[in-house]
């Protein structure tokens, strides 16, 4: 049975696409079949961050039109063998929850783990697609505005009944993290209000490797965060080590 997790967030460009690519990488290298679904309709960026921009034959628009197999339809990563990633279509497409839950449940058998990016833009949709999930990962910048919106995304979680969430702090650097690390973390947790599973350093190695598609490289501090919420993930666990440039 495989696990699905949705990664989601209330703002835009809080890193949702890079959380699920790190993750999905990693995932993948501990081993774990892993397979990235990309909801973010007329904003594909998954094939770009794995380099398969110009081999990406079919995508979800396939799946959901009927016109292509979810199995024939993922792309097998190159940099990763266990990685699939099932790229959005180009175009705006109407999904309904019960498609997708229907995706992941005639896969699931495949796959370890089916990470679902939720993409910009909440609508009921996405609130109903996210309630399907096994974890919802509620990604967050040290930005106020970024931590408020998380809050009030989490609650409405929360109302729905949905309690199985956990935060990643994203793109955290000594700019927004000043002395008082540990308190300001501290801080971003109260606010959000949901257990933390792990905290992502602004590392400009990972735009890099993300922008042009090469594998992140192994002495990138985002890489080992990654590589440590993977972990986490499985149930093993990681100390908390927080590095920032
Ligand atoms: N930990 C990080 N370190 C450096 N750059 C990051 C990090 N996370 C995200 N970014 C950059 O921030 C921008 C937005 O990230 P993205 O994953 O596309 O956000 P979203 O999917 O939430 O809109 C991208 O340019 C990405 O490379
Ligand atoms: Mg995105």
């Amino acid at each position: 049975m495989s696990k699905i997790i949705a990664v989601t967030s209330g703002k835009g460009g809080t890193g949702k696409s890079t959380v699920c690519a790190g993750l999905g990488y990693t995932l993948a290298k501990q081993g774990h079949r892993t397979l990235l679904i990309e909801l973010d309709f007329g904003l594909r960026c998954l094939d770009i961050m794995f380099g398969v921009e110009d081999s990406i034959k079919y995508d979800l628009g396939d799946v959901l039109n009927g016109r292509q197999d979810v199995l024939k339809a993922v792309a097998q990563v190159p940099m990763a063998s266990n990685l699939n990633i099932l790229c959005a279509p180009k175009t705006l497409t109407s999904v309904s929850a019960e498609q997708i839950v229907e995706i992941c449940r005639s896969v699931k058998k495949y796959f370890e783990y089916i990470i679902i990016d939720t993409g910009a833009g909440i609508n009921s949709h996405v609130f109903d697609i996210v309630e399907q999930a096994n974890l919802i990962l509620v990604v967050s910048t040290p930005d106020p505005v970024c931590i408020r919106d998380a809050s009030l995304m989490s609650d409405e979680f929360y109302n729905r009944g949905n309690k199985s969430q956990r935060l990643i702090i994203n793109k955290i650097s000594k700019k927004f993290i000043g002395e008082a690390l540990i308190a300001n973390l501290d801080e971003i947790i109260d606010k959000v209000g949901v257990q933390l599973i792990g905290v992502i350093p602004d590392d400009f190695k990972m735009t890099i490797a993300t922008g042009k598609g090469t594998p992140i490289p192994t002495d990138s501090s985002a890489l080992k965060a990654f590589d440590a919420i993977s972990k986490r993930l499985g149930g093993e666990f990681v100390p908390l080590t927080v590095k920032t440039s």
